[in-house]
């Protein structure tokens, strides 16, 4: 790879194929320190994949996938690129539906998820306040004591986001996060993302575009599994193969 790469996260000619289908069809990828990218592309571009490879749940065929310039991430598992400092929120909540909002927080911070094991666990003063911290920025603080289940669609989404805060990662990779939501969550959502990144890097893959275009950065857009487009939102959607292949449809 090239030694001099100031990426945090960093993909070139990477290859991914299930059964002879190129999911990755050389595809490099370069995110900055402080970055937030959104990704957009048709279905069965390979967004899910790149994710996937981020986060050591496929391994590549060829090609390197390396972290902060150092780390080869093709060659970790997932346990491994998550204590790295990469998290990952799903499409599908994950949320302790019938524990509060603010113990799904404390279970998140806790680095346990097995329920039991860490019920038992007094709140340490240190953790009140972190809680309390990803509470003001997922917009929580009102449903603290709330069972998660009862949440709306769009609060137990954040709460998956403030989950994968208190992990403090350093890189978030986020999956569709306004699938879903009503316009007015869509909006919170984008204002909710960039007040995370103000200290962490981030990666959202959407298919909203006027969700994409509120978060106001450089939008990267996948086709068949390479980057086809790159640049602000005007440039990439009056991009013609933009329009061809996804906007256009
Ligand atoms: N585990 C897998 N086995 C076989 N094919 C897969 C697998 N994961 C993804 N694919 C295929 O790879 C392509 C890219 O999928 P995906 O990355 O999920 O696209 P996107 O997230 O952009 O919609 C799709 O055609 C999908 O069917
Ligand atoms: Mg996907």
């Amino acid at each position: 790879m090239d030694a001099t790469t100031t990426a945090l996260l960093y993909l070139s000619g990477v290859n991914v194929s299930f059964d002879g289908f190129r999911a990755l069809n050389n595809l490099s990828l370069a995110v900055e320190p402080g970055e937030m990218r959104a990704i957009i592309g048709p279905n069965g571009a390979g967004k899910t994949t790149m994710m996937d490879v981020v986060t050591g749940k496929t391994r590549p065929d060829d090609g390197d996938v390396y972290f902060e310039g150092v780390h080869d991430l093709s060659t970790l598992d997932e346990t491994r690129i998550a204590m790295l400092g990469i998290g990952r929120k799903f499409q599908k909540p994950t949320v302790f539906e019938m524990h509060t909002v603010e113990d799904n927080l404390l279970l998140a911070l806790k680095n346990d998820r097995r329920p039991r094991a860490a019920m038992r666990w007094r709140e340490t003063a240190d953790e009140l306040t972190r809680i309390n911290r990803i509470l003001d920025t997922i917009r929580l603080k009102s449903e603290r004591s709330r069972a998660a289940g009862s949440l709306a669609h769009g609060q137990k989404q954040w709460l998956e986001i403030g989950m994968l805060l208190a992990q403090e990662p350093k890189l978030l990779l986020v999956d569709e996060p306004v699938a879903g939501m009503t316009d007015h969550e869509t909006r919170q959502t984008a204002e909710l993302l960039k007040e995370i990144n103000r200290d962490k890097t981030v990666i959202v893959v959407e298919h909203d575009m006027t969700f994409v275009r509120e978060l106001g950065v450089k939008v990267t857009c996948l086709h068949e599994g390479s980057a086809i487009a790159e640049g602000t939102i005007d440039q990439v959607s009056s991009n013609e193969r933009v329009i061809e292949v996804y906007l256009g449809r």
